[in-house]
């Protein structure tokens, strides 16, 4: 037994030297002072021996497990201090090293849009002005000449937020506003957003228009259709435009102005529905009936208005060709412009 010890010791110290890791030095300290380590298996043979032996066998056998004990705490704290150290080393910062550049912001797309469509209309001396998205009935359609039971409000799709108040369609409301605020000439356009249920490749249910409105005496189709192909000119370039015949309430008569497709040059395509063209705005001459809501003589002033979807005007310009792709947030979008 004595020699058990001695030899148990030896080993035991020799093991928590050569320790290279606090996994392993736990390892060495169970299998020598653990629940069931060499040490502490001694410990309980003393039992076993003869009595006259066993003081100075307990003695030997304590002493034993003492030092293995200091030399346990004393290598657990050398490697601790060991792996402190690798860490800091590991985490240094190399200053050296070049920093990141800053990451510098675009303007959306619309946003760039919207201030062409301002600087072209403010340059053939319109005015812009603004009106409210959260719109009566009346202004978004009693005014224009849509009664509550009239067709033509199937042709938007509208979210009521009261029987009497509705998130507004279109920006033709602010056409009313203005002229019950002005005298004529009145020359004007309207940005703002407009909200209809419906989605798709091309229809958003919050979308962008610009309305204009020109009343004046003596204003004729012609000023229409001069104004509105110089504004295509300006933001397309030399790009085939047609005016077609169509229906709003409000105006009379009333056109809508398609662009040959930029996507597909014309030959059709899933954003121009196949047609070869797209259609970015109605107008038409403003109706009597609408002048007159507005507060001024149908007999002696006359005028256009239109009204044109934003998103449109960008996917045609950047050809883009999902509506959808402006209101993502995806930067990887957004940095193209
Ligand atoms: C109107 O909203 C009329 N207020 C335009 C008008 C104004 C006519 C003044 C006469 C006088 P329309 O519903 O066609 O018309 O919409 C106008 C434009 O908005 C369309 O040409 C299209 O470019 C765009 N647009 C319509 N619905 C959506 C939609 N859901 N998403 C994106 N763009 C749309
Ligand atoms: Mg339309």
């Amino acid at each position: 037994m004595h020699e058990q010890i001695i030899e148990q010791r030896a080993a035991a110290l020799a093991a928590i030297a050569s320790a290279e890791s606090l996994d392993e030095l736990e390892q060495v300290r169970i299998r020598y002072t653990g629940k069931k380590g060499e040490l502490t298996r001694l410990l309980r043979a003393l039992g076993n021996v003869p009595p006259e032996h066993r003081p100075e066998l307990g003695r030997l056998v304590n002493r034993a497990r003492d030092e293995v004990e200091a030399a346990l705490a004393g290598r657990r704290e050398a490697l601790k201090a060991r792996a402190l150290e690798q860490k800091l080393r590991e985490e240094t910062l190399d200053v050296t090293l070049p920093g990141w550049g800053p990451l510098p912001g675009r303007r959306h797309p619309l946003t760039l849009v919207l201030d062409e469509i301002q600087r072209i209309f403010t340059g053939l001396g319109f005015e812009v002005v603004e009106g409210p998205e959260i719109e009566t009935d009346y202004y978004n359609f009693e005014a224009l000449n849509i009664p509550k039971d009239h067709p033509a409000r199937d042709m938007q799709d509208t979210f009521f937020i009261t029987d009497d108040i509705v998130l507004r369609t279109q920006t033709s409301p602010v056409q009313i506003r203005v002229m019950q605020e002005r005298r004529p000439p009145v020359r004007v356009i309207a940005p703002g957003k407009v909200f209809r249920v419906d989605a798709d490749v091309t229809h958003s249910p919050m979308f962008h228009q610009v309305e204009g409105l020109y009343v004046d005496r003596g204003v004729t189709m012609g000023d229409l259709k001069g104004t509105l192909s110089t504004m295509a000119r300006e933001l397309f370039g030399k790009r085939p435009v047609r005016f077609r015949p169509s229906y709003f309430p409000f105006t009379e008569p009333s056109a809508e102005m398609d662009i040959s497709c930029i996507i597909c040059n014309g030959d059709g395509c899933r954003v121009c529905g196949y047609e070869g063209w797209l259609e970015i705005l109605g107008a038409g001459m403003v109706h009597p009936q609408v002048l007159q809501n507005g507060g001024f003589d149908p007999e002696e002033v006359s005028g256009f208005a239109f009204g044109m979807g934003v998103e449109r005007i960008a996917m045609l310009k950047y050809g883009i060709d999902d509506i959808r792709l402006f209101f993502d947030n995806d930067i990887r979008f957004l940095r193209q412009f």
